[in-house]
């Protein structure tokens, strides 16, 4: 397969596996670059102690080209992507926030930079700071997606900028692939369907969910996380969204991110205060949410933990290896061709 995209990241398929907090760890990322695709190493829970060896780890694991996902939301992103500049880490790949003079240190050493974005106001801010690409998600993401439904905010986004378009959201298999290229898109990044596979740090439990949740069994909410983010809908999942004493249990739990994200306690709480009301609601909400995540992700605990999915879940019927994943796409993806030019 060749599209802007392969020849951009020097991959053999337009397939991205998406930064995924607690999953996206080096044996998944070297799995799917392995196998054709683009691994991006999550590093929204590493200490800055952590980045360095995880990057390393996947240059163990594979001689191919892999990326990294900064969220910049996250207290200590910029120490960590200055450890993926140092490490000239193929693609760096920025989201929430604009990544600063990010791009323009990737470029120093010959990486691509990409920014992950929801709608056109941040794609055509990222297209005019010198982004390569765009990973552009929709309503039925995991975690954070926008308003607007893949079907619609691809072409759209496509069609509004000049550089390419990865989609994602709702994203699983060779139909995705045809369909996101048909939009206007150059291929495809999944989460939950890369979460479900046998290389995947994610608790069997998580996986077994994932196979048996239909695509109604998700919910979206600007209450889970502090910004609008797709979960399973269960009883964790609402008593974390009707959570009133949010503020008094964040104090608790930003202990457990502060200690996972390397960051100083006091620094982070104080962080959290002074970065206006709004902000520090969101935070608070996003410190409590990482606890009963964790708990799902590691622990596979549905009565405690929360599991980011996508809806696409819906459609998973197995946990199969990633080599099989990549395998049965590229089988579909010529099939669907083939009988496309028949109807068409
Ligand atoms: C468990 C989990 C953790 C995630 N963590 C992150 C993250 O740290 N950074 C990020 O940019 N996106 C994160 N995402 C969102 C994915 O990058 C991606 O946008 C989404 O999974 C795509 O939709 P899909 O699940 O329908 O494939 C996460 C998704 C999941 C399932």
């Amino acid at each position: 397969m060749k599209t802007k995209i392969t020849d951009l990241f020097n991959i053999k398929y337009p397939v991205v596996c998406s930064g995924m907090t607690g999953i996206s760890r080096p044996e998944l990322v070297a799995a799917v670059s392995n196998a054709g695709g683009l691994g991006i190493l999550a590093t929204a829970d590493l200490r800055p102690d952590e980045t360095r060896p995880a990057v390393n780890k996947v240059r163990e694991l594979t001689d191919k080209p892999f990326g990294a996902n900064v969220p910049f939301i996250i207290p200590g992103a910029e120490e960590k992507a200055d450890i993926l500049i140092e490490e000239k880490v193929d693609v760096v790949n920025y989201t929430l926030g604009t990544g600063g003079d990010l791009i323009k240190a990737v470029h120093e050493y010959g990486g691509k930079a990409v920014a992950t974005v929801t709608n056109h106001k941040h794609a055509l801010s990222a297209q005019r700071r010198g982004a390569d690409a765009l990973i552009v998600t929709g309503h039925e993401a995991a975690a954070h997606g926008g308003d607007v439904t893949s079907l619609v905010l691809i072409p759209s986004i496509s069609d509004a900028v000049d550089i390419p378009v990865i989609a994602a959201g709702g994203f699983a298999d060779g139909r995705g692939l045809v369909v996101a290229l048909s939009l206007g898109a150059e291929g495809i990044a999944m989460g939950t369907r890369f979460m479900n596979t046998v290389e995947s740090p994610a608790h069997n439990n998580m996986k077994k969910l994932s196979v048996e949740k239909q695509i109604y069994d998700t919910i979206y909410s600007d209450r889970i996380d502090g910004l609008p983010c797709r979960a399973i809908h269960s009883k964790a999942t609402e008593r974390l969204i009707k959570e009133k004493f949010y503020l008094i249990s964040a104090l608790y739990n930003s202990r457990e991110a502060a200690r996972a994200f390397g960051f100083p306690w006091l620094k982070l709480a104080v962080g959290i205060l002074l970065s206006g009301y709004k902000k520090s609601k969101q935070l608070a909400k996003m410190a409590n949410a990482f606890r009963v995540m964790r708990i799902g992700m590691e622990e596979g605990d549905d009565k405690k933990g929360v599991f980011l999915m996508g809806q696409v879940t819906g459609i998973l019927k197995d946990t199969p290896t990633v080599a099989e994943v990549m395998e049965k796409i590229v089988l579909e993806a010529g099939k669907v061709k083939n009988e496309l030019s028949l109807k068409i």
